[in-house]
């Protein structure tokens, strides 16, 4: 009977679920999430926009960091005219430390496209939201579930996880074929439109709360969950074994160099280029002498630089890469710190840090050693260009 049950689940095309059996998921897991669902700011407003915000920093980004950002970028940029009008600098200093920046500039985009073609509103349709740059399946989801009260789906890491328990699907994440099982359930699961705690809203919300709350990738809190008596998962005594995962790649170890080079309250800043990965952000000077160029040149930007006393060191991750960086105080050795033009590199008084749009591992460098390599603060010997 399992045997029959399991290969049942990896057939391509799923039985839809009997019609009680989900209005009793509806039910008991609604109930849950009117009860136990964590007060966040995003969830006491309607507004698209703002909900639009917080589900595209949501992506890739724990609750507890984006709560402080959501609030910040919609003081700054209240409406998507607001948003449209940002300027670079401005946007990459609202979602410097978010990482993935590229969410940054879609948002931007596709608020511009909003204040063009939708006179500043988010649209209503499926269609129209997907032909927004960034907006993809999941966020279209979220906005017309949770703002408009639509009857629209979506699947995100923690819903893929509970779908696949609760159903016991045998696909691994991340390929096709969960993707296609996985969106189909979850349109044959989500309520009929409306905006009240049993709506689609609130059903899509409650699956992701589940998934980060109780229904966890390492031991899930099964004793305290809703849907505890219809998971499939939970029946074979094989939660801790599903979802099967798609092989990841292997992290990449990258070792870094860094210069903290400060001139009369200046610090020496690296704009990344145009095109490229992080483009426009600011690093500190960078050099990864024994990799293959992986991530940074093997040299400094600038012939002119030079390393002196190791200030520490620090680990940081984007994406696949594991980053060790080693920090040093460096000074700059051309006259005056005078600097070549294509160089990318600018002076960037230390009052201005906190709105220059500087990379996570810059952030995370000024956070550790900024006072340390700062003269003044800690009574070190300033480091001065050709001194
Ligand atoms: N993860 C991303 N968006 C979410 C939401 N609206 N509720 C719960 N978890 C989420």
């Amino acid at each position: 009977m399992a045997a029959a049950r399991r290969a049942h689940r990896t057939a391509p095309e799923l039985a839809a679920p009997p019609a009680d059996l989900v209005a009793a998921l509806r039910l008991a897991l609604c109930a849950w999430f009117a009860a136990s669902a964590r007060d966040l700011p995003w969830r006491r407003t309607r507004d698209p926009y703002a909900i639009w915000v917080s589900e595209t920093m949501l992506q890739q980004t724990q609750v507890a960091t984006v709560i402080p950002y959501w609030e910040r970028f919609l003081a700054r940029f209240p409406d998507p005219t607001a948003l449209a009008e940002a300027s670079d600098s401005e946007l990459l200093a609202h979602w410097s430390g978010l990482g993935y920046y590229s969410r940054a500039r879609n948002l931007r985009a596709a608020a511009r496209a909003i204040a063009e073609q939708y006179h500043g509103r988010l649209p209503r349709r499926l269609d129209e939201l997907l032909g927004l740059p960034g907006i993809g399946r999941y966020t279209a989801g979220a906005i017309l579930s949770i703002a408009f009260g639509e009857a629209a789906a979506l699947v995100d890491g923690n819903v893929a996880r509970v779908l696949s328990r609760l159903f016991a699907l045998e696909a691994p994440l991340g390929g096709a074929l969960a993707q296609r099982q996985l969106w189909a359930l979850a349109e044959q699961l989500v309520p009929p439109a409306g905006l009240g705690p049993d709506g689609p809203g609130a059903w899509n919300q409650a699956l992701m709360e589940l998934g980060a709350l109780l229904c966890v990738p390492a031991q899930p809190r099964c004793l305290l969950c809703p849907l505890e008596r219809w998971c499939a998962a939970r029946q074979q005594g094989r939660q801790a074994e599903l979802p099967r995962r798609a092989e990841r790649p292997e992290p990449l170890s990258v070792e870094l160099e860094l210069l903290w080079v400060l001139d009369r309250q200046r610090l020496l800043l690296h704009r990344r280029p145009e095109g490229g990965r992080l483009a426009g952000l600011c690093d500190l000077p960078t050099r990864e002498p024994a990799g293959a160029g992986r991530l940074y040149p093997a040299e400094w930007p600038h012939a002119g630089l030079e390393s002196g006393e190791f200030l520490g060191e620090l680990r940081h991750s984007i994406t696949r890469h594991r980053i060790v960086a080693r920090v040093f105080a460096g000074r700059c050795s051309t006259p005056g710190g005078a600097l070549p033009p294509a160089a990318g590199l600018q002076w960037v008084p230390e009052s201005r840090l906190g709105s220059t749009p500087l990379s996570g591992l810059a952030k995370k460098v000024w956070a550790r050693f900024g006072d340390r390599a700062t003269p003044g603060r800690s009574g070190q010997r300033p480091l001065r260009p050709g001194g």
